[in-house]
């Protein structure tokens, strides 16, 4: 049982405010019936905000994420986004997979052009090139833009899931670990185009991490998610949200000084402690 105090800067934040642009409510995903994975899960997004779900593997958060991109249905439970109940999956939302999910036959021009021609089928073709460059150009590839993926860095390749992502201008942007796979050194810099351009775009963003800094860098708030638990007297617990921590620090943030940042220190002990302590505790 965690007693800790919300501070200034981990308070806790409402659940799900009337105003929310993404709504779960009371989402379940069972895959055997009698072990469900979670169960209850709810809560909202801004319009504009950005948060990142964190907590153990097997808890259940790419099983959430593949809900709100329509790839999975849950087992209980609904999602409405912008007011309109989800129902399957849709080019308002923009999905980035921790692999870069690319065609290896196409260049990264005709990988974006592909996902562009889909979302506006009646563009013309000057229309969807200017659109794959300038996204192209935002994430810093426009020298590889006729290349193919089998040519480029893992790092090239994430930025090139990120422009495709952002190209189609969803509604939504939703992240599965999409720097898991990269070097320290990489993901610094990803981390930081993606954070420059989401200032930028103002995009709705939900995003799932295992990388506590990762989340405080880049989160508005930050949902601790347990894992599923068999109780002492034999039941079964599904997984479920244990709480969301409003990210309190300042908008202009930086990898390099975060650490300097008041604040940041009691906020990523008390993420850790949820994961190390609370995230599989009865
Ligand atoms: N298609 C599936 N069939 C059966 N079990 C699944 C399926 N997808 C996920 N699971 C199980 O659901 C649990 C949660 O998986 P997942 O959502 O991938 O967790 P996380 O992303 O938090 O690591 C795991 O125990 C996983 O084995
Ligand atoms: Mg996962």
């Amino acid at each position: 049982m965690n007693t800790a105090m919300p501070t200034a800067a981990a308070q806790k934040a409402p659940a799900s405010p009337a105003q929310d642009f993404l709504r779960v409510e009371g989402l379940g995903r069972a895959f055997n019936p009698q072990r469900p994975v979670f169960g209850g899960v709810s809560f909202g997004v801004a319009r504009g905000e950005f948060v990142c779900i964190i907590g153990h593997s097997g808890c259940g958060k790419t099983t959430i994420l593949n809900v709100l991109a329509g790839l999975d249905r849950a087992s209980t439970g609904h999602v409405f986004m912008d007011g309109r109940e989800l129902a399957g999956p849709s080019l308002e939302r923009g999905v980035v997979f921790q692999g870069h999910a690319l065609m290896p036959w196409l260049t990264v021009r005709q990988n974006i052009a592909f996902a562009v021609e889909s979302r506006w089928p009646d563009w013309r073709r000057a229309q969807v090139q200017a659109q794959v460059e300038k996204y192209v150009a935002m994430v810093g590839l426009s020298g590889a833009i006729d290349k193919k993926p089998s040519e480029l860095s893992g790092g090239m390749k994430q930025r090139v899931g990120i422009a495709r992502a952002f190209a189609i201008e969803p509604k939504m942007l939703l992240l599965d670990e999409p720097f898991g796979a990269l070097d320290a050194l990489t993901r610094g810099t990803i981390q930081d185009e993606l954070m420059a351009i989401v200032q930028r775009t103002q995009q709705t963003v939900f995003m799932i991490t295992h990388d506590v800094d990762e989340a405080i860098l880049l989160a508005d708030r930050i949902l601790l998610m347990r894992n599923g638990i068999e109780l002492p007297d034999g039941r079964w617990r599904p997984g479920g949200i244990a709480e969301s921590v409003r990210v309190g620090l300042p908008r202009s943030r930086a990898r390099s000084t975060l650490h300097h940042t008041p604040g940041y220190y009691e906020l990523r002990n008390h993420v850790v402690d949820f994961l190390v302590t609370r995230a599989h505790a009865v």
